[in-house]
């Protein structure tokens, strides 16, 4: 329980807005954006306060002025299977102020100990700080250091600089006034931030971070201790980069004209501390969600126990706010890019209320305490009320009846096959297509044996890391915007080769198979399965078919998906390639539904077939061969 002088996390949200829109720092508020980007197809949700601000951290002029902040909604998916420990959430809010070549760290550094100790409430005796140690390039922040001393005096504190990181409060007592070290250098990997990878026009600049001592050691480490460390005594409730620098053609970071300031802060984080709480679940944030798990599971929430309840407890909690959120801004559960990983952190939900022992349908009942919590500070969760109860409640319905499923189809596969045996592979194959989970199919198939379940256990989670693998590969083919090869005449006979595979089924048959493919700027080749020559009537039609649809403009759309929804729905694939569990197909029409060609695919392709046409160009069959085996193999060109 918060105790009564304690600040509520909607008081400290709204101490931080009050704080920079007053004197003298008269800084305007930027609005809280939607987690699904606009205008920015590499990222599927927005991951930092910081998003909204690039274009004029880099000289552009923002219309709200050169004094900002922002309490920002983000989602960062990379840490969907760390939530269950103490301090891992997918959707977290950041804070953030900036001063777009305006104010200088002179007036930062000591309003942020303002604001953490005089406002939030922190107490001072616990904060230590991390400045830039230099490099080669860009020497240490000594300014940082001065300004930091000074600010700390102000506090009665003597803070001093120490080069020993260790230097720093090591047992289970916690910090008190006389310790005098409390700033540390750190190098390029902790105090150096830029954005994206070093290319050309990022920018970046050295940071100092604020550190909270929560009082004691939370993971054992042989070694001594230091604030960014993974002990977890020291917590990292802040972030101010110096955004001075540039990185320029010739591969050097050089200081711009602009000199600004990017803060950035875990609004979650500071809570916890500001509470006293060791972990984030245990803030008043949670408080009602955790509340109702309880009254529904009959279960009880114990953070002094590390267990897997206490997990399910708090992966519930999370998802249920991160998926309420998600649906707010107005995606629904689907296969693809948002709404796949809103459906994947509903799955998850529902699996872990019902480890818990929540029999019912009871995602609603959860959307509906997330939404009363954070309705005051995000007016669109009510809103939205209506959408975001209806889809997590669809979700749950369907899902649930995939486990029924899930259930028949193995009782299925015992009666088949008598011996049929589950083992690592044939358990995550059930887990990945019918979403059953490990457990249950442990259960299912009456598997108690300690040594046998921590066999297949170690076999399924193999696997699953094979699969997270690809799918990060996926993520970052996403990123990176595909393979090696993508010039512009590459990517269009790429898009055309799809198209000419979907007219050659057309033309000979269904049973027409793609076998290989090779793809230059010149020219493209396709292998199939067809045993006999193609007549100059059949050639023509192919020919008429792929410019009828270049002149068509059909949109090119690529889409994320498990690889047996992708079979579902009909994507062509290759024979004999390996495919990984979550696939990337690329549509070519107006929907999955009615598309003209489906195919598994990396890319890279062209936004609209029209692009191929380009300059008047069309598609010509220029030779095609017999390769045997019943494969035949075309060459063809845009002339
Ligand atoms: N942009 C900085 C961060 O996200 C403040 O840490």
């Amino acid at each position: 329980m918060i105790n009564s002088k304690t600040n509520t996390s909607e008081q400290i949200r709204q101490k931080f807005i009050d704080y920079w829109n007053s004197d003298p720092r008269n800084a305007k508020q930027v609005p809280n954006a939607s987690l699904v980007p606009l205008n920015d197809p590499t990222l599927l949700f927005v991951n930092s306060g910081m998003f909204p601000l690039v274009p004029y951290l880099g000289g552009e002029p923002h219309p709200l002025g050169t004094r900002l902040f922002n309490v920002q909604r983000c989602i960062r998916t990379i840490d969907i299977d760390e939530v269950g420990d103490y301090n891992h959430l997918v959707l977290f809010e950041m804070i953030g102020n900036w001063s777009l070549g305006d104010f200088t760290k002179a007036e930062q550094i000591p309003w942020m100990l303002k604001l953490y100790v005089e406002e939030f409430g922190l107490d001072i005796n616990r904060l230590y700080v991390s400045v830039w140690g230099g490099n080669d390039e860009i020497p240490r922040d000594d300014e940082a250091i001065e300004l930091w001393v000074k600010a700390f005096k102000e506090y009665g504190i003597t803070a001093k600089f120490s080069d020993d990181l260790t230097n720093v409060p090591q047992g289970d007592e916690p910090s008190t006034k006389d310790w005098e070290f409390r700033i540390f250098p750190y190098g390029k990997s902790d105090n150096w931030w830029q954005r994206g990878p070093d290319t050309p026009g990022e920018l970046g600049g050295p940071s100092s971070e604020l550190f909270y001592d929560m009082g004691s050691i939370l993971y054992e480490t042989n070694e001594a201790i230091h604030i960014n460390d993974d002990s977890g005594r020291y917590l990292e409730v802040g972030n101010n980069v110096f955004m001075e620098y540039k990185f320029t053609d010739d591969g050097k970071w050089v200081p711009m004209e602009q000199k600004n300031i990017d803060y950035g802060g875990g609004l979650d984080r500071i809570i916890s501390a500001a509470q006293g709480k060791r972990s984030i679940y245990e803030t008043d944030l949670f408080e009602p969600i955790l509340n109702k798990i309880e009254m529904l599971s009959g279960n009880k929430y114990n953070p002094e126990v590390l267990d897997e309840n206490l997990k399910s407890f708090r992966v519930v909690a999370e998802h249920a706010r991160s998926s309420s959120f998600i649906l707010a801004d107005g995606v629904a559960p689907s296969g693809k890019d948002q709404g796949y990983i809103l459906r994947r952190l509903i799955r998850r939900m529902i699996r872990h209320g019902m480890k818990l022992g929540i029999e019912d349908n009871f995602t609603k009942d959860l959307a509906i305490d997330v939404i009363g919590k954070m309705e005051g500070s995000y007016p669109h969760l009510k809103e939205n009320e209506v959408f975001i109860i209806d889809e997590i409640e669809k979700e749950e319905i369907k899902f649930r009846r995939t486990l029924d499923k899930g259930v028949k189809e193995i009782e299925k596969m015992i009666e088949n096959d008598s011996n049929f045996k589950l083992n690592g592979e044939t358990a995550f194959f059930i887990y990945e297509t019918y979403g059953f989970p490990l457990e249950m199919s442990l259960e299912e198939f009456g598997i108690t044996e300690v040594s046998e379940v921590e066999k297949i256990t170690k076999e399924f989670n193999l696997k699953q890391e094979e699969h997270k693998a690809a799918s990060r590969a996926g993520a970052e083919g996403k990123f990176k915007g595909g393979l090696a090869d993508s010039s512009n005449e590459t990517t269009k006979l790429h898009t055309t080769h799809h198209l000419l595979l979907k007219a050659l089924q057309m033309v000979l048959g269904e049973d027409v198979k793609q076998r290989g493919s090779n793809i230059t700027g010149e020219r493209l080749r396709i292998d199939f399965s067809y045993d006999s020559k193609l007549t100059p009537e059949q050639v023509e039609e192919v020919e008429k078919i792929v410019n009828e649809k270049i002149e068509d403009g059909l949109k090119v759309e690529r889409v994320e998906m498990p690889k047996a929804d992708a079979e579902k729905v009909g994507a062509e694939m290759e024979f004999g390639q390996k495919y990984p569990d979550i696939v990337s197909v690329y549509v070519i029409g107006d929907s999955v539904e009615d598309a003209f060609s489906k195919e598994f695919c990396g890319g890279p392709h062209v936004d609209n077939t029209s692009v191929i046409g380009e300059g008047g160009k069309k598609f010509k069959i220029k030779k095609q061969e017999n390769i045997g085996s019943g494969l035949r193999r075309i060459k063809g060109v845009l002339v």
